[in-house]
């Protein structure tokens, strides 16, 4: 009986320690990670309504010149190296933002985009001439040309490659490194493991918003929706571990297979003293 104690002692322990011991590491390294705040409140709130068709036109006139929206086949007024040369940035296709970026944070980043992204050198100028209502429609006609359901890649490809590149994917970065880095200060870091150098929580928090965990950094708050920027996570982790949840099985039938082994041995162990007591 008391060999019986001794292993049950050996179990609960073994146990705490395989469950427990990451989260304590994570926790001790990280610290606790502020909640992301996905309604971005900070900014003014006023009411969005639109003619998609008005819209199209006022896009042609105000975005179109640094901006495609291939959707509607709508290229952009400039190319790449004349681009890079105005904003050492290359402007984002815009044919699925609707889906990516969120309503009421986007009609604020119309309006004043050094203000919503907290980055007061973000390239693109501010558009305060246009009125609530002209804002309503061009939101009502990018929501016209926005697919509804885009995955994690697609939603990366349009909000993350004009600054990260994602090698292992074979995903090249749009703007080239010299101009990145005259504009942000520094080379913003290839994507290919930052889902397995980063814990959940962070890189939710951080893409909702980085200065929360970089203060004073030059990544601008994109403004995602919830569930962008879940998908965009979900599938940074995917591709920094793509046989996680294989490992994961296996590694249960490992601990399974050894559990067997244990009372197969203790049970052994009895018959062979049974005789001796
Ligand atoms: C003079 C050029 C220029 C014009 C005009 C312009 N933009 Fe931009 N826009 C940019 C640049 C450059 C960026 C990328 C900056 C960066 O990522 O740091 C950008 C980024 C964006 C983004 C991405 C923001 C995000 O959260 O990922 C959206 C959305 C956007 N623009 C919408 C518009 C709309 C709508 C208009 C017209 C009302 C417009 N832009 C007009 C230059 C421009
Ligand atoms: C306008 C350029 C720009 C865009 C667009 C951008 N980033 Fe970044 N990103 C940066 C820069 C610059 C850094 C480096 C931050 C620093 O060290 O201050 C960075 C850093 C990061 C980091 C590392 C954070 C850390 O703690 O080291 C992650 C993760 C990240 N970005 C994810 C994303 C994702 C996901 C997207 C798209 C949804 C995105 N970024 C879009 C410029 C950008």
């Amino acid at each position: 009986m008391k060999e019986l104690k001794i292993l049950a002692i050996l179990a609960i322990i073994v146990i705490i320690t395989y469950l427990g011991i990451e989260p304590y590491a994570k926790h001790v390294m990280h610290g606790t990670i502020p909640p992301p705040d996905f309604s971005y409140l900070d900014l003014p709130k006023f009411k969005l309504a639109g003619d998609p068709s008005k819209g199209r036109e006022l896009f042609k006139v105000n975005c179109a010149s640094c901006h495609s929206l291939k959707a509607d086949g709508i290229e952009a007024g400039m190319d790449k190296k004349t681009a890079e040369l105005s904003f050492h940035v290359v402007p984002p296709d815009l044919s699925n933002i609707a889906a990516i970026v969120e309503e009421h944070f986007l009609a604020n980043f119309i309006r004043d985009p050094q203000n919503a992204t907290k980055n007061p050198k973000f390239a693109m100028p501010p558009m305060g001439y246009l009125t609530n209502d002209q804002i309503g429609d061009i939101i009502a006609y990018l929501k016209s040309t926005a697919k509804k359901e885009l995955t994690g890649k697609e939603i990366l490809h349009d909000a993350c490659t004009r600054c990260h590149s994602v090698k292992y994917q074979k995903i090249p970065v749009l703007t080239s490194p010299e101009h990145l880095k005259t504009y942000l200060g520094k080379i913003p870091p290839d994507l290919s493991l930052m889902g397995r150098a980063k814990e959940h929580e962070y890189l939710i928090t951080f893409i909702n918003n980085p200065q929360v965990l970089l203060p004073g950094t030059t990544m601008p708050r994109l403004g995602l929706t919830q569930e962008a920027t879940e998908k965009v996570v979900a599938y940074l982790e995917q591709i920094a571990d793509p046989h996680k949840e294989e490992r994961e099985k296996i590694g249960m039938w490992v601990l399974i297979y050894m559990l067997i082994g244990v009372f197969l041995t203790y049970a052994w162990k009895k018959k062979i003293w049974k005789n001796i007591h």
